[in-house]
């Protein structure tokens, strides 16, 4: 019985060790600030930490890259002396000359910089701005990108974010059709963290989670809902069990 019970013990933390060391990436979720009250933006933010958020996904928009404008560095300089040095900021950049604003949002506070790979023809260049500028490299690609065009960087980045919509608004409808982008990403790339966003709540998690995304943002679905606290755990839950089950099927 003794040996029985150490047996299964071992076994355990064997298996704990292996998903540990077999998956490099963890469950997170970014609640997207851009469906909240804008005029409380500091208060927003710190409520979504405190109700479970993993980081926050700040949505910069230019109205040009997208058809329309949210903010830049000043309010993202604000906003970090609101909420305090903890929280990651994810910085989407949807904007059309993403190297002028490497140095004002590190300078600002911001934490990653994920710009898109339609918005420059130099990403190489890019990658070690934001890196000399010490923050994380995120790399996003709009519906119409293919996955093997973002492929020959996905080694010199921290981050990859398949939009499962056009960029520009919040509240749109999930395309299903990206997830072949998401499972090859995780086929190819094992320890990519991968990001999606657009469209993703309780009902689109699951298929984001088993293609093999690990980081998600959620706008409307978080914000709109009554209890964001129980929203974020639910989509952590559906993550975090669909990379427990690909660790055991590996
Ligand atoms: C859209 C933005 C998203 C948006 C997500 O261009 O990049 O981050 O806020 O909002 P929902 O989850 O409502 O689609
Ligand atoms: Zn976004």
């Amino acid at each position: 019985m003794y040996l029985t019970v150490c047996r299964s013990v071992s076994a355990t933390a064997r298996l704990h060790a292996h998903i540990k060391h077999s998956m490099a990436y963890s469950a997170k979720i970014g609640p997207s600030i851009l469906s909240s009250d804008l005029s409380c933006l500091g208060s927003e933010c710190v409520r979504m930490m405190e109700c479970g958020a993993d980081y926050l996904h700040l949505d910069v928009m230019d109205g040009h890259f997208v058809p329309n404008i949210t903010f830049g560095h000043p309010m993202v300089e604000c906003l970090r002396k609101s909420v305090g040095q903890d929280p990651f900021f994810d910085m989407h950049m949807m904007v059309s000359r993403p190297e002028q604003w490497v140095k004002p949002m590190a300078a600002a506070g911001a934490s990653q910089y994920t710009f898109h790979l339609e918005s420059t023809t130099n990403p190489g260049n890019l990658i070690k701005e934001i890196r000399e500028s010490r923050m994380k490299v995120g790399l996003a690609i709009k519906p119409g990108t293919t996955v093997e065009e973002l492929a020959p960087w996905a080694n010199q980045i921290d981050m990859a974010l398949v939009m499962t919509v056009e960029p520009g608004f919040g509240g749109q409808k999930f395309m299903d059709d990206m997830m072949s982008k998401v499972s090859w990403l995780r086929s190819q790339f094992p320890s990519l963290d991968i990001e999606v966003d657009g469209g993703v709540g309780p009902d689109t998690i699951h298929k984001c989670a088993e293609a093999g995304a690990n980081m998600i943002v959620s706008g409307s679905a978080v914000i709109g809902s009554d209890d964001p606290r129980s929203v974020i755990a639910l989509l952590r839950t559906a993550v975090a069990e669909a990379i427990q089950k690909r660790s055991l099927d590996r």
